[in-house]
């Protein structure tokens, strides 16, 4: 979707995606993150292979261009602000909502509101893609692999305080963990041991 509301692209695929994260001046770190982010979707990705409703290409995509929205803000307002560069440059909201859920925040208050500057609303992931994108990314801090959701929380915690938001957000993040994990077939490893490159 463009200015004028309309939509002009399709989903890119991963190479069309990279290219893109490099057009739009992507932080060179931002990117790196990106790309395991990208990479740890796929193995979930390839547990889930009887599920054929995956969109394959939208997870991918969406893994690599979730933080566009870090070119112009390292706020909590990143993943609104993505959304609306993605569908300013005509792509589907279907790949511009992960922008916005990746963040996992159901800002339910005013007091949140300002806190995290973004408007009242649920930026929860809702589809299986943005499920699965959401997931990875709370397992990777940066470039760094984590052994578990709540490695990444209990960061957040230290540094924030155990805001409602994030609380809630370790809660939605478990819950998505249990339903990849019966999705997967209980495979744990799924959720363990290292991370190759995509
Ligand atoms: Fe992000």
């Amino acid at each position: 979707m463009t200015k004028s509301g309309k939509e002009t692209r399709s989903i890119p695929n991963y190479s069309e995606a990279l290219t893109l994260l490099h057009v739009l001046r992507v932080p060179w770190n931002v990117i790196k993150h990106s790309i395991l982010v990208a990479s740890f979707a796929k193995r979930i990705v390839e547990s889930l292979k009887n599920d054929n409703s995956i969109d394959e290409n939208l997870v991918f995509a969406g893994a690599l261009l979730h933080d566009v929205g870090r070119t112009k803000s390292h706020g909590a307002d990143h993943g609104i602000i993505g959304r609306k560069i993605l569908l300013s440059l005509g792509f589907p909201d279907r790949l511009a909502r992960v922008c916005e859920t990746h963040t996992i925040f159901s800002v339910e208050d005013e007091e949140t509101s300002n806190m995290l500057g973004i408007p009242v609303g649920e930026y929860l992931p809702k589809t299986l893609e943005e499920k699965i994108i959401a997931y990875s990314d709370k397992r990777i801090h940066g470039e760094r692999i984590l052994s578990s959701v709540e490695e990444r929380y209990e960061y957040w915690f230290k540094r924030f305080g155990e805001q409602k938001v994030l609380v809630k957000g370790l809660k939605i993040c478990k819950e998505i963990e249990k339903e990849l994990a019966v999705l997967a077939g209980q495979k744990k490893q799924l959720f363990v041991g290292k991370v190759r490159w995509a």
